[in-house]
């Protein structure tokens, strides 16, 4: 794995340039959408509170952003808060060296930082090994109610997944349905 340096920096802590620079990455990770991250935008759908970010040099060569929010479980409860992980992303040219790896354990790190019990991705089907690898547990059965990137409601039934952090998965709620009333990290 090539030599990185790690950060991780609340949103408001970013300079213009710092978010063109992930933008830029994130375009070069998200081929199909590039043009979400156009003029210098390093998000897609909601804007993450803090972003864990790898370096080599000055050049971010790997990027996931968290928000704490609270997922309701339906329907009658209990809410419970996460780290609402997304935008997990490794330049192309560093693929399958573990720095993804490398990533998550620092997302997770900094979600135990953060003192928050549990770690969440909806991701897609193609990438749920890769949470899998990273220690990440799907929960099993479990669909999501979610505001995307475009602002639609809409019902994924794709892989939940989970991590540990302040808590013990045993902890998660054993709903089969959860809404996540923001959008999409
Ligand atoms: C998914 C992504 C972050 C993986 O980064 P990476 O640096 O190549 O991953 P690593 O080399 O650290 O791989 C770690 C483990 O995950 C596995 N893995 C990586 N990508 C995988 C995938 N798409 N599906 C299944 N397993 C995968 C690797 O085989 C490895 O497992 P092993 O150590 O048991 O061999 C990277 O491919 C990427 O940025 N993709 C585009 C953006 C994206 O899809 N992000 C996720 C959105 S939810």
């Amino acid at each position: 794995m090539t030599d990185v340096t790690w950060s991780v920096s609340w949103e408001t802590e970013l300079d213009d340039a710092a978010h063109a620079s992930l933008a830029a990455l994130l375009g070069r990770a998200y081929a199909a959408q590039s043009v979400r991250f156009g003029d210098g935008r390093s998000w897609a759908g909601a804007r993450p509170e803090l972003r864990v970010i790898a370096r080599a040099g000055e050049t971010p060569v790997a990027h996931a952003g968290i928000i704490r929010r609270f997922l309701r479980a339906l329907p009658d409860g209990p809410d419970v808060l996460v780290g609402d992980v997304g935008l997990v992303a490794v330049d192309p040219g560093q693929h399958g060296h573990g720095v993804g790896r490398a990533l998550m354990a620092q997302v997770v790190a900094t979600l135990v930082d953060l003192d928050v019990p549990f770690g969440f991705v909806s991701c897609g089907p193609d990438v749920e090994g890769f949470y899998r690898a990273a220690g990440w547990t799907r929960l099993p059965g479990v669909t999501v109610h979610l505001i995307d990137t475009h602002h639609r409601t809409r019902v994924d039934p794709g892989p939940a997944m989970v991590h540990a952090a302040g808590r013990s998965l045993s902890a998660w709620p054993a709903a089969r349905m959860f809404a996540r009333d923001g959008q999409l990290v």
